[in-house]
């Protein structure tokens, strides 16, 4: 039998403390075995009875007096796959990013280090100070994930960022850290979980036009590119739908990935899919044409000649332009401009006729782009284009989520 996975939930002074109720029951319903373990004036918001009945284990709330169990936050950071600690306050916060341990929990969440989710709740002006702000640095730069606190009516009047973020989107996090999903110390660049409950569509790759059962039309595109930006997504807690032609990369966990070969399955795919996204980024280098016959057979030599020489082409979809003009408002659509000569010129001119909110413009050819891990790229927008240095697929996939990130936030 498959042991259940158990995380221990760390629970501080902050009058989000009841809401940590909840986050066990769902952590619960979903079958994951739940310990507690609260700070000291977390316990004048919630009783350790409240948790010890929903739990049906003992509550700890102090590292001393238990002589049978004399080294609790080794045992406990051992213990769990995972030390949540929601509602975190900046106090502990700042303990966990300077290492201060001087409680049962930042004991615990010192020796936790490689599996430790943080979900701050706070004051806005507390949470907007350069303090606050340097401290969650440091534990997103050491892939400790963080899960954002939204914006809204404050426990003491104030509107702003520092509510604790829904229940709902904290035990998803939870989940999708122990299905491997979403950030992790060797996922770092970026642990921040900024996209949770968003969806994502992302096509990458090549497509394939079969001529016949074994010949085809393609191109060069190693779906690098799109890859990079589903997992980073992923990553940053989103639900990633990859739409992928034929690649020779391993398919991302827990990315929901569709594997297609030609523009009209790709298509078909996608159109599926993008209702839903809330970002939708079309990396996929499609083929602009198809064959207009597909032979069911292998043609011939001397028996296909005419065929095998002549092969008459038609256009596919457009799935970027033709999806794009449909879009919602609010809705975030990305499309790529590989060009071999004037780039940031030629993309421009793509950004009118795709209906694209970015084009990311990139130089391909003459060993550029295509399968390299590295490419030089510009963000183009209705009103400017921005040349980034030279990176990796990776680092430019963080960019573009960036950029598309805080075009949501700028339209709720
Ligand atoms: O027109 P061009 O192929 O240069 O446009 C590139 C952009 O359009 C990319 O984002 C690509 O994924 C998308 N595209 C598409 N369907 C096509 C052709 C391109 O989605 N048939």
């Amino acid at each position: 039998m498959v042991e259940p996975k158990k995380i221990l939930l760390g629970v501080t002074g902050c009058i989000a403390a009841y809401k940590s109720c909840e986050i066990v029951r769902g952590l619960q319903k979903a079958g994951v075995d739940v310990e507690v373990v609260m700070t000291e004036s977390a316990t004048e918001f919630v009783g350790t009875a409240t948790f010890a009945a929903l739990t049906g284990r003992p509550v700890r709330t102090s590292t001393f007096g238990d002589l049978a169990d004399a080294i609790p936050h080794i045992r406990l950071a051992e213990s769990c796959d995972l030390l949540l600690i929601a509602p975190c306050t900046a106090n502990v916060l700042a303990k966990v990013a300077c290492g201060v341990a001087d409680d049962l929990l930042t004991s615990t969440a010192l020796a936790a280090h490689d599996h430790l989710m943080v979900a701050p709740a706070m004051n806005m002006h507390m949470y907007e100070s350069p303090a606050t702000q340097a401290n969650l640095t440091t534990l997103a730069e050491r892939g400790v994930a963080l899960i954002e606190p939204a914006s809204g009516r404050l426990a003491c009047g104030d509107v702003g960022q520092g509510k604790l973020a829904p229940v709902e989107d904290i035990v998803a996090a939870a989940l999708a850290w122990l299905d491997g999903r979403s950030a992790s110390r060797a996922d770092a660049p970026t642990s921040v979980l900024d996209l949770l409950g968003k969806h994502v569509l992302v096509t990458a790759g090549p497509t394939r036009e079969r001529i016949d059962p074994v010949r085809y039309l393609t191109n060069d595109s190693s779906g690098k590119m799109g890859y990079a930006l589903a997992e980073a997504a992923a990553r940053r807690g989103a639900e990633v739908t990859l739409v992928s032609g034929p690649v020779a990369l391993d398919p991302p966990s827990g990315i929901n990935v569709i594997p297609v070969e030609s523009a009209d399955e790709m298509f078909a795919a996608a159109r599926e899919a993008f209702p839903e996204a809330d970002i939708a980024i079309f990396a996929a280098a499609v083929a602009d044409v198809r064959p207009k016959e597909r032979a069911g057979r292998k043609l011939k030599k001397g028996v296909d000649d005419k065929a095998l020489r002549i092969i008459e082409l038609e256009e596919n979809p457009d799935i970027l332009a033709t999806l794009a003009a449909t879009k919602r408002p609010g809705q975030i659509v990305v499309g790529f401009a590989a060009e071999t000569d004037d780039f940031i010129a030629n993309a421009r001119k793509k950004f009118a006729s795709k209906h694209a909110d970015l084009i990311v413009a990139n130089e391909v050819g003459r060993g550029k782009a295509f399968s390299q891990d590295a490419m030089t790229v510009a963000l183009v927008t209705s009103d400017a284009a921005s040349e980034l240095p030279h990176s990796s697929k990776r680092e430019i996939a963080v960019t573009i989520l960036d950029w598309a990130h805080s075009r949501l936030a700028n339209n709720l």
